[in-house]
């Protein structure tokens, strides 16, 4: 073949490949469908739902969105309500009403209407592929988007106190339906014991949240360093992974940080996965019967240099 029609050949391919994808995105599916068909006059404005709607109208202002969505120059698919829930000629259309109601739509619907604006949070793919995505958990399962008006969010009980004072709780972060690490043990019950055991990451002291480990929206970028738990360890304790003059090279044949602790909370101090030369021997086999300074390989006084060490091979002296 001649270079000018393999260039043409590959011409026609993007061409075909090109007119199919145009064809997809001119008839999304529902909820996205509204907007596609959507015309200007179709947008009826914010105000126009406050005789039905008034306590949403009311609050919204309240909402980390709405500073972004009244703004009037932006296209009217983009503004206020009717960005979120269709344009409003549709919803009030006798015949046949249309709009976008999340309490009765599916999980992939509300993340499909979310998402329309969301994609550089994450791209719609990297969502999908997430644990959450596919166990049918929505952005609204942890996000709010009408926040309650102020003082009625979380009162707390104050009837039996003798000296009542109000206290104002400040709205979580982010639009999330509940302080982080509520929100998240509210599903993750078992992970979220694993914080009460005596040694463990300081998520119930508040001073770190699951977040910070976790990539929520992962990104492909993210979702990256998460799958090596040392990446992910050392974000916060660089000082662990060297270099050492005399690495423990554990990492090029396991799991790095997690073949000695555990991630959330273990009975043992210092999240140790087991507190006996066990923790050693399941490596080191051969020392396990032949080589017993007594107590444990570290608390012996001798490897105190587990990590690695700038000046023993042995890992004898830090
Ligand atoms: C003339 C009154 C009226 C106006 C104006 C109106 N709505 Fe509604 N809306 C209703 C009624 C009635 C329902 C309940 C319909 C039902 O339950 O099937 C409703 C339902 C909804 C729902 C679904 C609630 C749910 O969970 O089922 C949403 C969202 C909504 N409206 C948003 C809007 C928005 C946004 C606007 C302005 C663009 C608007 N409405 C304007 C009367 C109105
Ligand atoms: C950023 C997206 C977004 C915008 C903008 C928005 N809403 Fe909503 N709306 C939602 C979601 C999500 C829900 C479901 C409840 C929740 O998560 O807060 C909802 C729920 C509702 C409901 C049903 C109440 C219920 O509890 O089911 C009504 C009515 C409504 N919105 C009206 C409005 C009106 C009126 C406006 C404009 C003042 C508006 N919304 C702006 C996302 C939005
Ligand atoms: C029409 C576009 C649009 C839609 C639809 C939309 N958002 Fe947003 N959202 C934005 C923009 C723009 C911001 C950034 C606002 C800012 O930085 O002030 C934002 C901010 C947020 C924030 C961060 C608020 C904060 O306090 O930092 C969250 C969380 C959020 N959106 C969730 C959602 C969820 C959940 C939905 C679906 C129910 C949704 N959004 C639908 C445009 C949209
Ligand atoms: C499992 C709970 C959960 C789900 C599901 C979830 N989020 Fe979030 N989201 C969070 C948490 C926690 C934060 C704050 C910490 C962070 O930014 O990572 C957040 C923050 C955000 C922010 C602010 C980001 C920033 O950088 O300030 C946006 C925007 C957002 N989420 C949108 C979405 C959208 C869109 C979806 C659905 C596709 C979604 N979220 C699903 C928990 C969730
Ligand atoms: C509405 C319930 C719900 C909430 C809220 C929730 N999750 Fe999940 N989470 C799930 C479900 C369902 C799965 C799917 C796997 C499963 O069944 O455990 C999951 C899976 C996960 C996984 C496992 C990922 C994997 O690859 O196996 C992690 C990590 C996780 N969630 C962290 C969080 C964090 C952090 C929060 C808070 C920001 C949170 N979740 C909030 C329901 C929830
Ligand atoms: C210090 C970092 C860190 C914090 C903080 C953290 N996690 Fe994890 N989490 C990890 C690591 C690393 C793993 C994977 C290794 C493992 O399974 O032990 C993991 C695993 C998980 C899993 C998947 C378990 C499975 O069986 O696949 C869930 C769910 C989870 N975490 C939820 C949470 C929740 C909820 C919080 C907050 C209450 C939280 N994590 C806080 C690091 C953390
Ligand atoms: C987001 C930051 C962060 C990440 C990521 C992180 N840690 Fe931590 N880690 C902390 C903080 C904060 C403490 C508490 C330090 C203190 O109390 O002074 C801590 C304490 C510890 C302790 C000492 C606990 C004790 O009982 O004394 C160990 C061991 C530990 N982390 C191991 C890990 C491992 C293994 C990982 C990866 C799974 C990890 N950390 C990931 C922030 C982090
Ligand atoms: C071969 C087992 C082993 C591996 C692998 C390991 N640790 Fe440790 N780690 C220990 C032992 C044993 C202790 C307690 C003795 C000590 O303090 O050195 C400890 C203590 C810690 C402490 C708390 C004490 C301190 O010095 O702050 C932190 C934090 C820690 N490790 C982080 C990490 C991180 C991050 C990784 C991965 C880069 C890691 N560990 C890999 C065995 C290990
Ligand atoms: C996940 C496997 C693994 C675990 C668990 C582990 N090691 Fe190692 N260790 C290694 C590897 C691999 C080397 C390098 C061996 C080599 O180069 O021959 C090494 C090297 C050493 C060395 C240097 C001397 C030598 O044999 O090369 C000492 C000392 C040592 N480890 C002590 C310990 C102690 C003490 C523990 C328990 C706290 C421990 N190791 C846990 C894998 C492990």
């Amino acid at each position: 073949m001649r270079l000018e029609t393999i260039v043409l050949a590959i011409g026609m391919v993007s061409l075909v490949a090109g007119a199919a994808q145009q064809n997809r995105q001119s008839e999304p599916k529902f909820p996205l469908s509204l907007f596609a068909k959507a015309t200007e006059d179709d947008y009826i404005g914010s105000e126009s739902c406050a005789p039905c709607h008034g306590e949403q109208v009311k609050n919204f202002k309240y909402s980390g969105h709405a500073s972004y969505s009244n703004n009037p120059k932006l296209a009217h698919g983009y503004q206020g309500c009717e960005s979120c829930h269709g344009p409003g000629k549709f919803h009030l259309d006798e015949d046949n009403p249309e709009n976008i109601a999340y309490s009765k739509i599916t999980p992939k619907e509300i993340n499909a209407a979310c998402m329309r604006c969301h994609g550089e949070t994450m791209s719609a793919g990297e969502w999908h592929s997430t644990a959450h995505a596919q166990g049918n958990v929505s952005c609204t399962s942890c996000h709010q988007i009408h926040p309650k008006p102020f003082g009625e969010a979380e009162k707390p009980d104050i009837s039996g106190a003798s000296n009542p004072t109000v206290v104002a709780k400040p709205a979580p972060k982010k639009l999330l339906k509940s302080e982080e690490s509520k929100l998240c043990a509210d599903c993750h019950k078992s992970e979220a014991a694993q914080f009460r055991l005596n040694s463990h990451h300081p998520v119930p002291e508040g001073r770190l949240e699951c977040s910070d480990c976790h990539a929520v929206h992962p990104t492909n970028k993210s979702r990256k360093d998460m799958k090596s738990v040392k990446g992910a360890c050392v974000s916060c304790h660089a000082e662990k992974a060297g270099p050492f003059v005399y690495e423990h090279d554990m990492g090029t044949i396991g799991d790095g940080c997690a073949e000695c602790h555990r991630a959330h909370g273990s009975h043992n101090p210092e999240l140790l996965k087991s507190f006996s030369r066990g923790l050693c021997a399941q490596c080191h086999t051969e020392k396990a019967t032949t080589h017993y300074p007594g107590r444990t390989c570290w608390t012996a006084g001798c490897h105190v240099a587990m990590h690695g060490s700038n000046t023993d091979p042995n890992f004898l002296k830090r």
